[in-house]
């Protein structure tokens, strides 16, 4: 088993352990969870897929971190986040990978180059909780999260069983009046969903467990959450699915911060006709600000030639 060797450095959006940058939505919405990036080669040959949760390990200690597959890497080497704390997520810093050994004259540890092994975590399920409230959840394999308007949303996952992992995440909700908070599980106990109201009517908190890959989209609940409006009646009875009641695409995960455009924005751009950044810029203005997504916008439009192309 070869290991592969880790680089650590930043992000694009964040500062330091992001005790600022961190707290604000638009600038968490590019990246917004910890992710180790690995070449396809490396993920076959240990068995990891996109998206897995992997233990991490280095010969000086161990995160928990999921995998994002990415061009970007050459085989043999990963890129890790260093602005990851407790304050964002359970144990998927650099810290405890990192060589402690520091140059003697400047002082400076290596962070560049620590020969790390990845193992598949047998996640059993997975939950995601969107709130006002500010929480720092204890007793979970894995969780992170990152601020949205009006609130944060927890992305919570396991190795216990289903039914394990359900009561697990609801402990992480408020002490509701019974009649603000409306509950669901399906026959089989895999599948949870609840919702709690305030005494307005509008949406405090939502939860949802599944089994891994079967969580509804949870964009729609989140914009219900920044409007902080007694909801309508037809969202009421919808909350417990988590789809909305009318059709509602997705942006997808944000890669223009200045004008929040979405990778599907941008994909569906190219796919009409754009091929140059300024033609994206055009018709959706992103990258005609900081230009600071603008190499990203262009692996899109690359990717999308050759998605044509085949
Ligand atoms: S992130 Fe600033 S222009 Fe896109």
């Amino acid at each position: 088993e070869r290991p592969i060797a880790l680089n650590t450095g930043r992000l694009r959006d964040q500062w330091h352990t992001m005790t600022r940058t961190g707290g604000v939505p638009r600038l968490m919405s590019n990246a917004p969870e910890p992710v180790i990036e690995i070449n396809a080669a490396d993920a076959a040959r240990d068995g990891l897929a996109d998206g897995d949760l992997a233990q991490v390990s280095s010969r000086y200690g161990s995160s928990r971190i999921r995998v994002a597959i990415s061009d970007a890497q050459k085989p043999g080497t990963a890129f890790l986040a260093m602005h990851w704390s407790g304050s964002f997520a359970a144990n998927a810093g650099t810290g405890p990978l990192a060589n402690p050994t520091a140059d003697v004259h400047s002082g400076q540890p290596e962070l560049k180059h620590v020969p790390v092994r990845l193992r598949r975590e047998a996640v059993a399920w997975a939950g995601v909780l969107i709130t006002r409230r500010d929480l720092r959840p204890t007793g979970f394999v894995h969780w992170s999260r990152r601020p949205v308007d009006g609130g944060w949303v927890y992305d919570l996952c396991g190795t216990e069983t289903p039914d394990q992992g359900i009561l697990l995440s609801r402990q992480l909700l408020g002490p509701f009046a019974g009649d603000k908070l409306v509950e669901y599980t399906d026959r089989r106990g895999l599948n949870y969903r609840a919702a709690a109201l305030d005494s307005d009517g509008a949406l405090a908190e939502a939860l949802l467990v599944a089994p891994p890959g079967q969580l509804p989209p949870r964009d729609w609940l989140v914009s219900l959450l920044a409007t902080r409006q007694p909801l309508a009646s037809a969202d009421r009875m919808a909350m417990l699915s988590g789809r909305s009641p009318v059709p509602m695409p997705s942006i997808g995960r944000v890669v223009c911060s200045c004008f929040n455009v979405g990778v599907n924005q941008i994909a569906a751009a190219v796919a009409a006709g754009c091929s140059t950044v300024d033609q994206v810029g055009a018709q959706l203005r992103a990258g005609t600000n900081c230009g600071a997504c603008r190499s990203e916008i262009r692996t899109i439009i690359d990717a999308g030639r050759l998605q044509a192309a085949e």
